[in-house]
């Protein structure tokens, strides 16, 4: 029997960490398909002084806070270098590619990313140097030229993005100058923005695993995920999770959601890089045991099917595909789903699932049918909502959560 313990670095979650605790836990021990036995203990970890000798207890880290603290993400690239952790997001592309560089990836793979160009800071860093920089190299630009090219409306909004914070549509000449004023020492896409769009298209990808739900983003929280299967044709399915499993692929991310808009059958991919998605069961809902089911395989395949980390990237093979003349857009594609195949390992995966997790499914579906997710569920929306709005949202969770277990026994 091989014990193995999985770190989770938490922020301010409670829900899917304690999901992700109490199935891990009632699947109880896992058989690999060498016989081997896998038991698992699960902790959150905290931030201590660490030697950068010393031998990290856990085998895998979910991280949730790395993202916005040094602390635990250098914890993590020391964890990773010296030995071998397995982590779901390379701490190493995570820091130095964000959105900005997804983009650049994405444009250099021939997928459609809007126009969009990055304006120097409006206010420069507070440097001593910087004056003398900015008035020997900086060049004067015309923001509204930039603007009339790209053309009306577009979005500026953070070269590195996150959770909405500093974007803002972009309707006019006015918006363009408040936003740019406004954005003092973050540096800024703009972007052009893709009207009227068909479907808004939100995957979350765990591993060679990618769910793709129809977002509304004008919705409140607790209304953006619709439950809707069948909302794109087969095909456009098809190439909004292939462009979440490639950039997730390409830079080593395995935890991650993806955003792209459908307008008269052209995908375009507008944010590909968000280090810490959201899994929150209040706005996933009826999708949340799916998320804590991937989770839990995925962990358990990284570390009881001998699956080892690498956080060295592939790029040039990838380039390759891009730069070949020949390959149509379709066939570009279909290329690197197959170095993304070969990344995740997923026909092994999927052959590690069927024979050492065929149970998991049922144990996922009988917990959130059990006392413990509704005690969760309940005391989630305690915490998320106000008193008065309580007793509807115990309910209305209430009945995705059990239209999918349901929806679940139906199809098995
Ligand atoms: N090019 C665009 N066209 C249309 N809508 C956009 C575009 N870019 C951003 N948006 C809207 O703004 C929201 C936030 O932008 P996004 O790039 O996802 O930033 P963040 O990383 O903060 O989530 C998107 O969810 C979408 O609703
Ligand atoms: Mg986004």
């Amino acid at each position: 029997m091989t014990n193995h313990l999985i770190g989770l670095l938490l922020g301010t979650e409670e829900d899917w960490p304690a999901a992700f605790e109490a199935v891990l836990k009632a699947a109880g021990p896992i058989t690999a398909m060498d016989g081997e036995v896998h038991s698992y203990d699960v902790e959150r970890m905290t931030i201590e002084p660490f030697d950068l000798r010393a031998r990290p207890r856990q085998d895998l880290v979910i991280d949730r806070l790395a993202y916005w603290y040094y602390h635990p993400r250098e914890w993590l690239k020391k964890a990773a270098l010296t030995h071998d952790v397995y982590l779901l997001n390379s701490p190493f592309t995570f820091q130095s590619m964000e959105k900005h560089a997804a983009y650049c990836a994405m444009i250099r793979l021939g997928l459609n990313v809007p126009d969009t160009v990055l304006v120097p800071f409006k206010n420069p860093p507070d440097h001593a140097k910087y004056a003398y920089t900015a008035e020997r190299y900086n060049r004067p630009f015309d923001l509204d030229a930039i603007a009339d090219e790209l053309g009306y409306p577009l979005f500026m909004k953070p070269y590195d993005g996150g959770a909405w914070v500093g974007v803002s549509e972009i309707r006019d000449r006015h918006d363009l100058h408040r936003a740019y004023d406004e954005s003092g020492q973050r540096l800024m896409h703009l972007q052009k923005a893709v009207a009227d769009y068909d479907v808004f298209a939100r995957s979350l990808s765990i591993g060679p695993e990618t769910l793709v739900m129809k977002f509304d983003p004008s919705q409140p929280m607790h209304g953006r995920y619709a439950v809707e299967h069948g909302f794109l044709d087969a095909g456009t399915g098809l190439e909004v999770t292939s462009i979440g499993r490639v950039v997730n692929a390409f830079f080593r991310w395995e935890f991650n959601s993806c955003e792209t808009l459908v307008k008269d059958g052209v995908v375009y991919p507008i944010d590909y890089a968000n280090a810490c998605p959201d899994v929150a069961v209040t706005s996933l809902h009826y999708y949340f045991p799916w998320a804590i089911q991937a989770l839990v395989s995925w962990a358990i395949f990284c570390t009881a099917s001998g699956r080892t980390p690498r956080y060295d990237l592939n790029t040039r093979a990838y380039f390759d595909v891009a730069d070949d003349p020949e390959l149509s857009y379709g066939e570009k594609l279909a290329a690197y789903g197959t170095l993304a195949d070969e990344y995740f390992e997923s026909e092994r995966y999927a052959e590690f699932c069927g024979f050492s997790l065929s149970h998991l499914p049922e144990v996922v579906v009988g917990w959130i049918e059990g006392p413990e997710f509704d005690r969760l569920l309940v005391d989630t929306v305690r915490s998320t909502f106000p008193p008065h709005e309580h007793e509807q949202f115990v309910a209305h969770y209430r009945g995705l959560l059990s239209a999918w277990a349901r929806d679940q026994r139906a199809s098995t």
